[in-house]
């Protein structure tokens, strides 16, 4: 085990390389149980009951179905699928919870807008303390967006029942290397005293300077013949703000996978 929980916070980074080693069970069970003692919805302190935990967490290790998620998800592009030796697929899951409503007496009335949301809550900060413990037993991870965008395949791929639906997916794996530290913006600029202060203009671009800085030394390390340098520079692009929203995430970039995940949830029988 590493240092201390803080220590382990302010070290964390996302991994984008990894070893091939094996992930032993019992190291990774301790993630999974550390998951699992995340705060969930539910009245923990009335009735004795602590949360309703609306999640499932899909294990994927077989190389076979990691490569074919690989090439599911994103077009075979993300190699630390294949090569970290586990992949996390947080659900949220009202499936359970229905059922053992229905099979004792209650009510399975567990969908809709106000549940999804407060289960997503549920799933996403429990995938948070397996990225933790993770890195406390000297393990390295990194969340996979694209599990969001492609709900049609993930259904059958994972054999889910109605009310079941991914929301996020972690690589886990010993890191093959640590890249730098990514920058945080500035505790003032996101940290409001009482009530909301919106800054001027100034200080506002200036809370963003060291993520510049950042985004400025990694075009510069571009390789000269790199695709990617070359599409900055066709389009003007000068800066991580016109970086973000101009080239990688753009009006288009949202506007399919808004459609695809308001699909999902109508396909997942969640609303
Ligand atoms: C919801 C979510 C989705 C993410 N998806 C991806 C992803 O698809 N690919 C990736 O390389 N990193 C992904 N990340 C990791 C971020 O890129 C990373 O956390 C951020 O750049 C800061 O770097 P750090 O984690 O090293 O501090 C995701 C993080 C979150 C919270």
């Amino acid at each position: 085990m590493k240092g201390s929980c803080l220590d382990i916070i302010f070290d964390r980074r996302s991994i984008a390389r990894f070893k091939t080693d094996a992930v032993p069970q019992d190291v990774l069970d301790k993630v999974l149980a550390a998951a699992l003692r995340t705060p969930a919805p539910g009245g923990a302190l009335t009735g004795g009951y602590r949360g309703s935990q609306p999640l499932s967490i899909i294990v994927v290790r077989d190389g076979e179905r990691r490569a074919q998620l690989n090439e599911m998800l994103c077009e075979g592009r993300r190699e630390c699928i294949e090569t970290a030796p586990v992949s996390l697929v947080f659900c949220v899951d009202t499936h359970r919870m229905n059922r053992w409503a229905k099979l004792l007496g209650g009510a399975p009335h567990f969908k809709g807008a106000g549940v999804l949301w407060v289960s997503l809550r549920a799933v996403y900060t429990a995938a948070q303390t397996a990225v933790i413990a993770a890195e406390s037993l000297g393990l390295g991870s990194q969340f996979i967006q694209e599990i969001v965008w492609q709900p049609y395949s993930t259904l059958s791929f994972f054999q889910l029942p109605p009310q079941v639906l991914p929301v996020a997916m972690l690589v886990v794996g010993y890191p093959q290397e640590r890249p730098s530290l990514a920058p945080s913006l500035p505790l003032a600029s996101v940290v409001h005293d009482e009530v909301y202060r919106d800054p001027p203009d100034d200080e506002l671009v200036a809370s963003f300077d060291e993520k510049e800085e950042y985004f400025q030394e990694w075009l510069a390390s571009l390789p000269a013949d790199s695709p990617l340098r070359a599409r900055i520079e066709a389009n003007g692009i000068e800066n991580l703000a016109q970086y973000v929203s101009l080239l990688t995430y753009t009006d288009s970039f949202y506007k399919w996978r808004d459609d695809v995940v308001r699909s999902n949830v109508v396909l997942s029988e969640l609303e």
